[in-house]
């Protein structure tokens, strides 16, 4: 079984994709078996509790050290949870900081996040309100291997969505987010089935066996 840790901020409804993904039996061979917020109370750990999964907060709010020491936290309750960088899958599902180079090598080619844009376009916050102020006809969302550099990574998975005359940033954000749903289990699928081969900036799809 590989272990998953994923590691929440907010609403929690990818890690809710993922849990039912596993609960349905579509990712195989995978279980979560931590979830770790930086934000106390927020509706992805209920979410976690209520599908009897392990949750912990680490507040980074108040949290004095550095970001390597913070980051030095979490990878302790990873590893105490059966996630290492030899083993197990680490998920960023609306987690909203940034990762030190520390944490991000520790657990090499080991950690996915999942982006409401068609990466490399509109990295960062706000990125369907960026599409749809630039203008593009086609806007959707990125399942990456995190790479030291903030929204870089190899892609593992993207799904599009076109976007129409009348749309506000909430409309599209919605259109996009149900897309986020089918495409991050979908990347941890393959992660789990052992299929991906990452080759320099591509990430190679192996076919099923
Ligand atoms: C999603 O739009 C995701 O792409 C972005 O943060 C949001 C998290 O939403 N990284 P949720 O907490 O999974 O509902």
């Amino acid at each position: 079984m590989i272990p998953i840790g994923v590691l929440v901020s907010g609403r929690g409804s990818n890690l809710q994709a993922i849990l039912r993904a596993v609960q349905r039996g579509y990712i195989r061979g995978a279980g979560v078996t931590v979830v770790i917020s930086n934000r106390p109370a927020v509706r992805a750990l209920e979410i976690a509790r209520r599908a009897n999964v392990p949750t912990m907060v680490i507040e980074s709010a108040q949290f004095s050290g550095s970001r390597q020491e913070y980051d030095a936290l979490l990878v302790d309750a990873l590893e105490r949870h059966g996630i290492t960088g030899e083993g197990g899958l680490v998920l960023l599902a609306g987690f909203d900081r940034i990762l030190s180079p520390f944490f991000v090598l520790h657990f090499r080619n080991r950690v996915m996040n999942i982006h409401p844009a068609l990466l490399p376009s509109f990295t960062g916050l706000h990125a369907q309100e960026q599409a749809l102020d630039y203008g593009v006809k086609i806007a959707g969302c990125t399942v990456h291997l995190v790479s030291p550099e903030v929204d870089a990574g190899p892609v593992i998975v993207q799904k599009s969505v076109r976007v129409r005359e009348d749309d506000t940033p909430e409309t599209l954000a919605a259109r996009i987010l149900r897309e986020e749903h089918k495409a991050y289990p979908e990347a941890v699928k393959l992660f789990v089935e052992g299929r991906l081969k990452v080759d320099g900036r591509k990430v190679r799809v192996a076919s099923r066996k």
